[in-house]
């Protein structure tokens, strides 16, 4: 740590440097590539984000001096392979702000993170007749697992709908809290529409009849400060992969006295403290919700990717991804024929769109062939696309290594397309 409490990467400069888009793409080797001849545009990233060197380091470092398994080492490898992967752990818990460490449960993504929560939590609370409520703007991760609990338990899955401009309509998330509720698993940002969510209002209203709340942080984390304490959610999930670290590693915050109460998710090593034929007694939090060998490797890049990011400032970053936001829906919705989906109020580092008479999966193959890379389909949020009457969008989605010109070549290729369709 330096004396300003701020994390530290080795060849991250400790003096935060003003927001350079282009000494930042410096540090993204891949975005130094051209694709059909054109260099790449990559604007795919909330479905995944792109790895600075820092991270790929990191993952090097690990597997050319350190690997080895964690926990209960007593050889010097073991040792150092587990205290990097508790200091990620500390890198997690001060990103988001958690108040302490164990309430930071390292898991494979959001998806598992929120799977860990229905299965574990829910089981335990949720009966037959009970409700568990969800946002119209769910990614199919938060809708499944949900689906699954709530099938095997008899309980009732509810929906709080979303407005033309893909904004929760917040009375009925109100209303639709009702005494049967058993949680409230929420997206703090759409993937699909962009819209921001007022969380900490809704679990304000949740706690006010006292029902925790989950939320889905996978498309917030990458672009805007989380502080968990200040939302008062008792749980939130995020992927480290959608914020600049390797896939397979997230992590799942939760309350120290909720997650204490929780069974165990899975079963194996590590989330035990003894273990005979007679009864099984579980470790201490949070280790009681790590069974198995984690992703060491990608656990201490997931800590050098938020470290990362804690270097450059993640106001700095919304700053300029909301402005690349608005350049980009300027460009494209001033072109004959084109429909954004999702004018929230607020919105993040995403533009849905669709063109009159043109298949969104032509729309992303005639922008590859420009370089420009974007989403095609129904972004795993289908209820969201059957809400707008529509199969599928074009997905355009901004990170902090995108630049102004990056969203004229969208805008070109969006022009080429109705060109091409005539
Ligand atoms: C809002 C949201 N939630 C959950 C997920 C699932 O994330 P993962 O596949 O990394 O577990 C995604 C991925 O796109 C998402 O956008």
């Amino acid at each position: 740590m330096s004396p300003a409490g701020q994390l530290i990467v080795p060849g991250v400069s400790a003096v935060r440097a003003p927001f350079n888009v282009w000494r930042i793409r410096e540090d993204f080797p891949i975005l130094r590539q051209t694709v059909h001849g054109k260099p790449l545009v990559y604007l795919d990233n909330a479905a995944t984000t792109q790895k600075p060197n820092v991270v790929i380091d990191s993952l090097r470092r690990f597997y050319c001096d350190t690997c080895a398994n964690i926990h209960r080492g007593v050889h010097e490898l073991s040792e150092r392979s587990t205290c990097l992967y508790e200091d990620a752990r500390t890198s997690v818990q001060q990103f988001i702000n958690a108040g302490d460490v164990r309430e930071i449960i390292f898991v494979r993504g959001a998806t598992e993170g929120i799977n860990l929560v229905a299965q574990s939590y829910g089981r335990k609370h949720v009966g037959a007749g009970d409700e568990v409520l969800i946002t119209a703007m769910e990614h199919h991760s938060n809708i499944v697992p949900w689906q699954i609990l709530c099938e095997e338990k008899g309980a009732h899955l509810r929906v709080a709908p979303i407005n033309d401009r893909g904004e929760l309509i917040l009375d009925e998330f109100e209303r639709l809290l009702t005494p049967r509720t058993r949680i409230a698993a929420v997206t703090h940002v759409s993937n699909a529409l962009g819209t921001v969510n007022p969380v900490k209002e809704m679990v304000r209203m949740a706690h006010a009849r006292g029902i925790p709340v989950l939320v889905d942080g996978a498309q917030a984390v990458p672009h805007q400060r989380v502080d968990v304490r200040d939302l008062d959610c008792d749980f939130y999930a995020f992927s480290g992969h959608k914020v600049y670290a390797p896939s397979g590693i997230g992590a799942l915050y939760g309350k120290l006295r909720v997650l204490d109460a929780m069974p165990p998710y899975q079963g194996g090593g590590d989330m035990i403290r003894s273990v005979s034929f007679e009864k099984t007694t579980y470790n201490d939090l949070p280790y009681k919700f790590e069974a198995g060998t984690p992703n060491i490797s990608g656990t201490i890049a997931l800590g050098a990717a938020l470290s990362y990011v804690t270097e450059i400032g993640l106001d700095l970053v919304a700053a300029h991804e909301q402005e690349l936001l608005e350049a980009a829906t300027e460009a494209v919705s001033g072109i004959p024929g084109v429909r954004i989906i999702g004018t929230a109020a607020h919105k993040a580092a995403v533009l849905s769109f669709v063109i009159e008479g043109v298949h969104p999966h032509d729309v992303g193959t005639i922008l590859d062939r420009q370089g420009v890379a974007i989403r095609a389909g129904h972004h795993c949020a289908q209820p969201v696309m059957e809400r707008f009457g529509l199969a599928a969008t074009s997905r355009a989605s901004f990170a902090m290594y995108n630049t102004r010109e990056e969203v004229d070549a969208l805008a070109a290729g969006v022009r080429k397309v109705k060109e091409i369709f005539g």
